[in-house]
């Protein structure tokens, strides 16, 4: 199973990617997880650049970000597929991507638009939390972990004797301002590559201002050759 999922940010691309990676037994590659492992590194100049420019709620340059999928797509992992979360970002990008998929004889199974509206995104990212240890997602209202101190994924418990090292961990594109320039960007950089894919015949959109629950089933069957080419009606008002 090859897909690309696109939304704007707090569309809910991580979630849904880790849930049909999970189902089609290919991996999620989430070029924004990509850069934020990049600058952990306080020695690494390119991972300080990378921070700055996340920080500003622009784009990477290209330059970085291809050579980087392109390298994540060559490893054996992805030999039977790949769920992209967050690339391609632009028109330049999808182009860049078309070209590498087709030196490789890949098709794409689909290209999927997460429609959210504005409002919601801001709701949706500032509630939003992960585990610090495995990166699982949570949200303060819409997804909660069952017990407040433990992952429910990786059972890691945060540490009492250590207040400093919380297990929880927020984003720090996360505050109003970045939100704000990330989607803007989304809208004059992003929103541009819906048309490139609609004209391929391979983009699905669905609602993503449903529950979590209904946008995976939303996706799957978007994503089910059984539904042959039928697209569901696109949402009125998504950029
Ligand atoms: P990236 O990390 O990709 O951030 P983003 O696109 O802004 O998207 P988010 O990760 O914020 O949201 P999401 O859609 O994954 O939503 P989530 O599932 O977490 O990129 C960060 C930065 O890296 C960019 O700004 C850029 O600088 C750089 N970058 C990345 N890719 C690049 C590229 N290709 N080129 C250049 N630069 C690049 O959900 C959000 C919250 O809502 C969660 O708490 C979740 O639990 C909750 N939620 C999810 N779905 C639902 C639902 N249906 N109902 C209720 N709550 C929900
Ligand atoms: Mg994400
Ligand atoms: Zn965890």
């Amino acid at each position: 199973m090859r897909v690309i999922l696109i939304g704007p940010p707090g569309a809910g691309k991580g979630t849904q990617a880790s849930r049909l990676s999970a189902k089609y037994g290919v991996p999620s590659i989430s070029t924004g997880d990509l850069f934020r492992a990049r600058t952990k590194d306080p020695n690494d100049p390119l991972g300080a650049e990378i921070n700055r420019i996340m920080k500003e709620g622009k784009l990477v340059p290209n330059e970085i970000t291809v050579k980087m999928i392109a390298e994540r797509l060559d490893q054996p992992d992805c030999k039977n597929g790949f769920i992209l979360d967050g690339f391609p970002r632009s028109v330049e990008q999808a182009e860049s991507l078309d070209k590498m998929l087709k030196e490789k004889g890949i098709r794409l199974d689909g290209v999927v638009q997460i429609g959210v509206d504005d409002e919601k995104l801001v709701e949706r990212i500032s509630g939003r939390f992960a585990c610090g240890k495995c990166g699982e997602g949570y949200h303060d209202k819409f997804h909660q972990p069952k017990d407040p101190h433990k992952c429910d994924k990786c059972g890691a418990t945060e540490d009492p004797a250590n207040p400093e090292t919380t297990l929880w961990k927020r984003r720090p594109d996360d505050n109003a301002t970045t939100v704000r320039a990330r989607l803007e960007t989304y809208h004059s950089q992003t929103a541009p590559i819906l048309p490139f894919y609609d004209a391929k015949g391979v983009l699905k959109v669905v609602d993503g201002m449903a529950s979590m629950d209904d946008v995976t089933r939303q996706i799957e069957a978007a994503l089910d050759p059984k539904e042959g080419v039928k697209k569901p009606a696109p949402p009125k008002k998504y950029g």
